[in-house]
């Protein structure tokens, strides 16, 4: 069973999702730290609720080489195997990616895995719903990922799509998409868990795992 340092800035819906399916086995793994970097992020209190180890580290005013400095230090203390970002709404360094690169054990994985509410590499950054809308995209859609030294660039481990409805404003397709993010983030987690990953070039290879048979198209009659 393999123990996951969960970072987080707000609600902690995903973090709630890893923590169910945890709890669930559906996944061999365990969620050993939760560190949020905003007072009061709802993520604590699902930690709290949960029985799992939490720490609020707060990132204002502070350096960003020595803040993950110190986020590296707490994680490698909690004997953490991968790190999820769950709506942690930093950038890290490359002094952290580094921190936790591939091993013998990841088998050559990276060990930091986010996941983005776009489909990437369309709406990297900030407010991809919004952003999607704005486009006038026909689907919209989540992407866990490992994470390297830029900004929503790494390796694609899973993708899901949901359309975009003509009524849609960016709360209802931010509610739609992060349904699926709380069904590929746990899969995702439990396939590295399983060490069913691994990465060649750019491109994530899932052992064993089903593709879709053909593609889907929007609108259609
Ligand atoms: C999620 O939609 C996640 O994809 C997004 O923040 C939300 C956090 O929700 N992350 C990013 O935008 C990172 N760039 P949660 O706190 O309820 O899990």
């Amino acid at each position: 069973m393999i123990r996951l340092g969960v970072l987080a800035s707000g609600g902690g819906t995903n973090l709630q999702a890893l923590l169910d399916a945890c709890a669930a086995r559906r996944v061999d793994a365990e969620v050993a730290l939760v560190v949020a970097n905003v007072p009061g992020a709802g993520a604590l209190a699902r930690a709290e609720a949960a029985g799992v180890p939490s720490l609020l580290l707060p990132s204002k005013g502070v350096e960003r080489a020595e803040y993950d400095a110190r986020l590296a230090e707490r994680l490698a203390g909690a004997g953490v195997d991968l790190v999820c970002l769950a709506g942690f709404m930093r950038l890290l360094s490359p002094g952290f990616i580094e921190a936790f690169g591939p091993t013998a054990q990841s088998r050559g994985c990276p060990r930091v895995m986010n996941v983005h509410p776009g489909l990437l590499p369309s709406f990297p950054g900030l407010k991809a719903q919004a952003q999607c809308l704005a486009y006038g995209a026909r689907f919209a859609g989540c992407t866990v990922h490992f994470v390297d030294q830029g900004v929503d660039t790494g390796p694609i481990i899973a993708q899901a799509v949901v359309p975009v409805l003509p009524e849609d404003d960016e709360a209802a397709l931010t509610a739609r998409i992060l349904a699926e993010e709380h069904r590929i983030y746990p899969q995702a987690v439990g396939w590295f868990a399983a060490g069913r990953l691994s990465v060649e070039g750019r491109r994530v290879r899932v052992a064993g795992a089903a593709v879709p048979a053909r593609g889907l198209s929007s609108p259609h009659d």
